[in-house]
């Protein structure tokens, strides 16, 4: 039988994101293996949904990732029951404005770019692993890209956001090497999300065209299915790396 300690039953997984995409498809995925799912996102009624079909031990949380306070004051919002995080998925991130030009770009849109992907991802994190560290136990799962290893035309601010992941991600496993604490890094390659859609406000026929364009396009199920087979490790070994791609990519 597959030895499934790296997921404890009745862990408590805290997934930023899980609001559609990626995220939501991990949260479903640990909720399947008996996590408490903390669901994190800015739109409460999105995350409501998505809490009552996982089941009686997940919870709707609002969190903004670049709202100082939200972050800060994270686990105190939380009910007891959910306060120890064992597992945290980093993975809201978005291009809302990207993929131009510097000079065609607004700048809050691009600086707005880095602070959900790479600021974001440094508050949440700063506000749980204090709580891994006491207990001596914890798995952090961060949501990189293959932008991270190459950029692309175009790619310039959101590529940089993910070699900040990847950076972000190596340093703190150099951290905390001497605990029982992991450290994961999922890079995925293009993949069907509201990614898209976000990146244009809401231009759904830009978003099909867009996906439309690659030989191969991944669904968020397929990383989710990757992250779980991370966690599911036992809890000597780290699968530090993922890089998760579509077989015909082009
Ligand atoms: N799709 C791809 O091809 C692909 C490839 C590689 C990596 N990724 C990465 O995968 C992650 C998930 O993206 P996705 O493709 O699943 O896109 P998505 O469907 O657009 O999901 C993005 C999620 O992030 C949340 N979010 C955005 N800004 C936030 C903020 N400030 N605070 C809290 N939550 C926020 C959104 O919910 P709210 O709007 O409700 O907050 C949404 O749930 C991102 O980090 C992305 O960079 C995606």
């Amino acid at each position: 039988m597959a030895d499934r300690t790296g997921i404890q039953p009745g862990a408590v997984a805290l997934v930023t994101g899980a609001a559609t995409g990626i995220g939501l498809a991990i949260a479903e995925r640990l909720a399947e293996r008996g996590c408490k799912v903390i669901c994190a996102a800015r739109r409460l009624d999105r995350l409501a949904g998505v809490a009552r079909k996982l089941g009686k031990d997940a919870i709707a949380l609002k969190l903004d990732v670049t709202d100082a306070a939200d972050c800060k004051s994270l686990l105190e919002r939380l009910p007891p029951s959910h306060r120890e995080i064992d597992i945290l998925v980093n993975n809201a991130g978005h291009d809302v404005g990207g993929r131009k030009k510097l000079e065609q770009a607004s700048i809050d849109d691009l600086a707005a770019i880095v602070e959900t992907n790479c600021v974001g991802m440094l508050r949440v994190t700063h506000a749980v692993l204090p709580g891994m560290v006491k207990r001596g136990r914890g798995d952090i799962v961060n949501l990189g890209s293959t932008a991270g290893l190459r950029t692309y035309v175009t790619g310039n601010v959101y590529a940089a956001t993910k070699a900040f992941v990847h950076s972000f991600t190596e340093g703190l496993r150099m951290d905390y090497k001497d605990s029982d604490i992991r450290i994961i890094e999922t890079l995925p390659g293009i993949t069907r999300t509201e990614f898209a859609e976000a990146r244009q406000r809401g231009d759904a026929a830009h978003a099909t065209a867009f996906y439309g364009k690659y030989p191969s396009v991944m669904e968020p199920d397929d990383i989710a299915r990757a992250v779980v087979y991370a966690l599911e490790q036992p809890r000597s070994v780290t699968v530090a790396q993922m890089l998760v791609v579509p077989t015909r990519e082009a």
